[in-house]
């Protein structure tokens, strides 16, 4: 059936330094850390997929050749897979991504802020609505997945839809974090918006995690966008100035986050999706209820170098 979606178009920004997993990121991409056996930005790509994404283009940085690899054809690997009858790996080797889905890969020169990569996609992107996902952030689901929610609410209402959740006051620094007001199930009309606020100027708690669906028109602002915080050209200030022509609307999501842009946050990944996965959530579950949670670990030393 063909895609009638109108979203078909999604941006990943991936050159951030990841320096909060040194020394693993140091040769690799933080979103190509693995949740269990999958990359982040391959549950980011899937949801894109879901809904119903044709073009993901992807705004890299330095160490951008892992994530151009795992899309791409891994001609050698499919040889010896066919050769040893290994079906079951071919299979999910070949398909990382439905044959009909582009990628595109933009180098982002300088790391000069979320604003400036989503910008870098302009000449792609074009004057179209498209998405904004964010790998770190990794979202799930039982229903529909997050994307696909957010994209059914842009079609209904037609405007820009901001993924947000609450979040607890003394994390707001974290965030960009909108003013807003309840008008629909689940949905806000959004009256303001901060970049990493103090919990004195944070207008709420409701947080932006890393889900957009954006107008073309985004970039426009975004190219006349100052420095905002932390010296870096901002998505949430282009977003605030978009305000002044046209109805935003943040829209709280049905599922769950992880933030595995934090180590917290990744290992609460790693368990839960390890104790879901049906090869060896079985065995990973008798795994934890056998460790003594209290008790000195032989790994204190490996673990803290
Ligand atoms: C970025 C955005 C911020 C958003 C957050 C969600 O911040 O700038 O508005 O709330 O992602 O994860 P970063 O985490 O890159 O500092």
């Amino acid at each position: 059936m063909k895609n009638m979606k109108s979203i078909k178009k999604a941006v990943f920004p991936v050159a951030g330094m990841g320096t909060r997993f040194l020394p693993a990121t140091k040769a690799n991409p933080k979103e190509m850390l693995p949740v269990v056996d999958k990359p982040l930005i391959q549950y980011a790509a899937e949801e894109a997929v879901a809904a119903g994404i044709e073009t993901l283009i992807f705004v890299t940085g330095r160490n951008k050749r892992s994530i151009e690899d795992h899309f791409d054809t891994a001609y050698e690997l499919e040889r010896e897979l066919e050769e040893r009858n290994k079906e079951k790996m071919l299979k999910v080797v070949r398909e990382i991504l439905p044959p009909e889905v582009n990628c595109v890969f933009i180098r982002q020169s300088e790391a000069l802020g979320l604003g400036h990569a989503v910008l870098c996609a302009k000449p792609v992107v074009g004057d179209e609505p498209f998405a904004v996902l964010l790998a770190d952030d990794l979202l799930c689901s039982d229903k529909k997945p997050v994307l696909s929610q957010m994209v059914d609410v842009f079609e209904y209402h037609k405007c820009p839809v901001l993924g947000v959740q609450e979040v607890p006051m003394e994390d707001v620094h974290q965030y960009g974090v909108v003013d807003a007001k309840l008008s629909g199930d689940r949905t806000y009309d959004v009256g303001g918006m901060v970049e990493k606020p103090s919990q004195a100027e944070a207008p709420s708690n409701l947080a932006v995690v890393g889900r957009y669906v954006l107008p073309g028109k985004i970039f426009d602002l975004l190219e006349t966008q100052e420095r905002g915080a932390g010296g870096e050209y901002q998505l949430t200030d282009a977003i605030a100035r978009l305000l002044d022509s046209q109805r935003v609307l943040a829209y709280s999501f049905e599922g769950k986050r992880f933030d595995c842009g934090s180590k917290h946050g990744y290992l609460q990944a790693q368990v839960e999706f390890a104790l879901a996965h049906e090869e060896v959530g079985e065995e990973f579950r008798q795994y934890l209820l056998s460790l003594d949670l209290g008790g000195a670990s032989s790994t204190k030393k490996a673990a803290n170098g």
